[in-house]
């Protein structure tokens, strides 16, 4: 991901003190490690059972956090009295059980009631995360079009989920990149496209922008105003799809905002498991009341990119949320506790003012270094945090948390914000990596689709001598994990300093290969079919 780019350091080992200065952020690669020593038989199956007992205090996903006795009574019950209800109740292709694909049965009825729930038109249920859901989205849009959808725009954030620009490739939508807002430059938040923006793009390009892509809210709990995008989006004839993935539980309480499903976009894509109950991977695709896309053409999108053998305790996961959202007294319970923890958490930690009470980022000392600081909360006390930023450490609060989990996560704050180990840990250098160098401007469009870029044949070229080149994947630098080229994008020659510079100073940039850093171009390019930079 753009900024984060999802570094879950709950993963690495407990080495990660007298870091290599060569290589700072060695102890990632102590994630190996990690599996490597564990990689004999079932060794997954192993390091799973480890890793759940190192946690004391769950603050990431899935949004139920491994802890039961919070669940919803009656899914409780089911896995107390199933003891093996993994095995027991995996099963497929029952004939009472309907058929995800093309549901007639149960599973029409289960959907209708999610919907009934999300007060949508029809909601999926989802077994490949929001991951489906988005390639899903795009296609539905596509299938809108009648012509080749490379003569059409998708306005993209340039800081989506990797899933977007997947999904630009399978349809051959045309990328333009929107530059996010930058929220706090110190601490490295982006927040969402504000709405100046997506207007000036859609001056721009329409009538050729057939749809605009919006992340909201954001992984550090920033919510875009989708209403007045929505409004946007219509008056210029282009689909709008958000990207929820973190916002499954907006809308379910005053204290929260208001989900994209209640303000005008065409389609939300949630990922259920990241902030509700559901178990991972599980999400849901939401066609809202007023959209302006059919429900059949959502669901043959939705066909193309789903397994015909979805699994059944992913699905009845779904099931149990919804349900459990349906029962008000439970449901009120859930929130209540999540909004009242995420506000104990503001009290107590210096944590960033954002729109989401459940989404709680920590701000930490200026030398402290932030990777290395979640590293220590897991290792030391058994907190696992969602995203590790270079100065920040974010984590996501639910029902499933209770006040001795904030009471772990203040005492490590505490203890190691003074830890003489951690101060002056922060590299300075990495201030030079900022999260907007690759785009200029408002927005850009990018010189050919991801589609043709991928399908080029590819040349190796070396970094130094890529500058004006094409690229034809994605170059991303650790940290801040942002990816800093796409397939189809120019490198720069600015860039090409960058990475050279990054490189020097020993940060891992994936993307480069070999010790003369070899990077992917492409050299047969079509010529842009517009390219627009804004002042
Ligand atoms: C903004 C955003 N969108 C989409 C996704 C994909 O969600 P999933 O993991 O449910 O496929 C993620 C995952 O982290 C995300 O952060």
């Amino acid at each position: 991901m753009f900024l984060g780019a999802g570094l879950r350091v709950g993963h690495v080992s407990n080495k990660v003190i007298g870091r290599d200065r060569r290589q700072p952020y060695g102890f990632l690669r102590s994630v190996q490690g990690v599996v490597c020593a564990c990689a004999d038989n079932a060794g997954f199956l192993r390091a799973l059972q480890k890793c759940r007992t190192r946690i004391r205090a769950p603050f990431c996903c899935p949004g139920h956090h491994g802890q039961p006795e919070k669940l919803w009574p009656p899914l409780r019950e089911v896995l107390d009295r199933e003891r093996h209800a993994l095995v027991t109740l995996d099963l497929a292709e029952q004939p009472e059980l309907d058929n995800l694909q093309q549901p007639t049965g149960i599973l029409r009825a289960v959907q209708e009631r999610a919907a009934a729930v999300f007060d949508t038109v029809h909601t999926f249920f989802l077994v490949n995360g929001s991951t489906s859901g988005i390639l899903a989205a795009l296609l539905a849009v596509c299938s809108q079009l009648g012509q080749d959808p490379s003569r059409f725009y998708a306005l993209v954030p340039r800081n989506a989920h990797q899933s977007v620009f997947h999904a630009l490739a399978l349809t051959g939508l045309h990328p333009v990149y929107l530059t996010p807002e930058v929220v706090d430059s110190r601490y490295d938040i982006l927040g969402p496209v504000s709405e100046s923006t997506i207007e000036a793009a859609l001056v721009a390009f329409a009538p050729q922008v057939a749809v605009v892509l919006l992340t909201s809210p954001t992984y550090h709990g920033f919510v875009a105003n989708v209403r007045s995008i929505a409004a946007r989006c219509r008056r210029y004839g282009a689909w709008l799809v958000v990207d929820e993935a973190h916002g499954a539980h907006l809308g379910f309480s005053p204290e929260l905002p208001q989900s994209a499903r209640q303000m005008g976009a065409d389609l939300v894509v949630q990922s259920t498991h990241k902030t509700l109950m559901a178990l991972t991977q599980a999400a849901m695709l939401h066609v809202p009341c007023g959209s302006r896309l059919a429900v059949e053409d959502v669901a043959e999108a939705v066909r193309m990119v789903s397994s015909t053998s979805p699994n059944a305790w992913l699905v009845a996961s779904l099931d149990a949320t919804v349900a459990a959202l349906a029962d008000t007294p439970w449901c009120q319970a859930w929130f209540e506790r999540a909004c009242t923890l995420g506000q104990a958490i503001r009290r107590r930690l210096p944590t960033l003012p954002n729109d989401d009470a459940t989404r709680c980022c920590l701000l930490l000392p200026d030398d402290i270094d932030g990777f290395l600081f979640d590293a220590h909360l897991l290792d030391h006390y058994g907190v696992y945090m969602e995203l590790a930023g270079r100065a920040t450490s974010t984590g996501i609060v639910t029902g499933a948390n209770d006040a001795s989990h904030v009471a772990i996560l203040e005492e490590a704050f505490t203890a190691l914000t003074t830890d003489s180990r951690l101060r002056g840990t922060r590299e300075s250098r990495v201030h030079t990596l900022r999260p907007m160098d690759s785009v200029q401007g408002v927005f850009r469009a990018a010189s050919c689709t991801l589609r043709v870029s991928l399908h080029q044949r590819r040349r190796w070229c070396p970094l130094q001598h890529a500058a004006n080149q094409v690229a034809s994947a994605t170059i991303s630098v650790y940290p801040p994990g942002i990816p800093v080229v796409l397939p189809g994008e120019r490198i720069d020659p600015p860039l090409v300093s960058y990475l050279l510079d990054a490189s020097r100073c020993g940060c891992a940039i994936s993307g480069v290969h070999g010790p003369e850093q070899h990077v992917a171009v492409v050299d047969d390019v079509p010529p842009a079919t517009r390219c627009h930079q804004a002042p």
